[in-house]
């Protein structure tokens, strides 16, 4: 059997700036770094990220490559992210990744951002893996996606959002809650002591598997305004109650259209990934559901959540074994499809 190759990869669609290493589909490191200049402005901006991924990512890369114990000699292929992502992150992370390719002279691997969210789950640390085809809920800060996965590098994408993401849904209610940016995982932690019941928003009536938000966010707005009218103090003497209600508005429109899904595919293997699948709300009611419906779940683990190198290593460790590779004259696409 020929050996198993190493893969480096970098990820730097969004804010954060990510290398890994994977020998096969085992991690030999997985190193992010964050960047905290965007919390002041509620949000990410574009300019600053990429000027901080231009900053971190030669040690981000240095880092992931020590922790490995390997030398740069021992790569066999670079992946990175081609998109979808804000183009200025992108530049960076291709940019480094093809400079490498030429300088080592090896394979460069060009991979679909939410793809490698998706094949997250195949990152091998004895964890059981979905069996194929299996359908994933792919729901982060950008993207709220429905997908068919007939095959690591087969999927269709059967349900999508026709406005705001999941994770978008999160951070403008924790913005308008007076919460910083990333909002979503403060709403999951005041959502805790909270009454899902307390408040009611309005529910999206969107066709067969696609989703919408953006009416669910001017419900909250319309509560709020009107709640502070009412009492100057309506948002904190209610936080848990408003996060809880918030959450579980949101998580209700995810599982009511997974749902559908299974019913019309009958397909029974059932995946989260992206960034809200580290939800602690989501994954309970996610827990329950399969449970009482008698599906298999999978949930990846914490770090795979949330944007790291480890997933776009995996999916380009699927596309070496198909020799799927890229050239020099690859660029990124801020709104690459599947
Ligand atoms: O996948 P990700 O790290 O980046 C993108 O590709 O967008 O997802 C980031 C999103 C943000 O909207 C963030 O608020 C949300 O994931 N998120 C959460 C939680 N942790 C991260 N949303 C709800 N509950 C959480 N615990
Ligand atoms: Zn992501």
């Amino acid at each position: 059997m020929s050996k198993e190759p190493i893969i480096l990869a970098v990820e730097s669609s969004c804010d954060d700036t990510a290398a890994a290493i994977l020998k096969g589909q085992k991690i030999l490191s997985n190193v992010v770094a964050n960047q905290k200049v965007h919390q002041y402005f509620g949000g990410v901006v574009p300019e600053l990220a990429s000027r901080a991924h231009q900053q971190n990512i030669i040690p981000v890369v240095d880092a992931a490559i020590k922790e490995a114990k390997i030398t740069k000699n021992d790569v066999d292929a670079i992946a990175f992210t081609k998109g979808p992502g804000l183009l200025g992150s992108l530049l960076v992370g291709s940019s480094f990744a093809k400079s490498f390719a030429m300088g080592m002279d090896i394979p460069l691997i060009a991979v679909n951002h939410m793809q490698g969210h998706i094949l997250s789950h195949f990152i091998d640390e004895g964890n059981a893996i979905p069996e194929f085809p299996f359908l994933c809920l792919t729901v982060s800060g950008g993207h709220t996606q429905i997908v068919k996965v007939d095959s690591p590098n087969k999927m269709e994408v059967i349900g999508t959002t026709l406005d705001d993401a999941a994770g978008e849904a999160f951070d403008k209610s924790a913005k308008i809650l007076g919460l910083p940016y990333p909002g979503g995982p403060l709403i999951d932690k005041h959502a805790k002591k909270g009454n899902i019941y307390a408040f009611e928003f309005g529910k999206p009536k969107v066709k067969q598997l696609d989703f919408s938000f953006s009416g669910l966010k001017t419900s909250i707005m319309r509560l709020i305004q009107k709640g502070i009218v009412e009492n100057p103090k309506f948002i904190t003497e209610n936080l848990e109650d408003l996060c809880a209600s918030i959450q579980h508005s949101i998580v209700s429109i995810l599982l009511k259209k997974l749902e559908k899904a299974i019913q019309q595919t009958g397909i029974t293997q059932i995946a989260i990934a992206g960034g809200v699948s580290a939800n602690s709300y989501l994954r309970s009611e996610l827990e329950q559901l399969a449970k009482t419906n008698n599906f298999s779940l999978y949930i990846p683990k914490f770090e795979y959540c949330t944007d790291n190198a480890a997933m776009i290593a995996i999916a380009g460790y699927f596309k070496y074994l198909d020799n799927d590779f890229s050239d020099q004259s690859e660029t990124p696409s801020a709104r690459l499809l599947f």
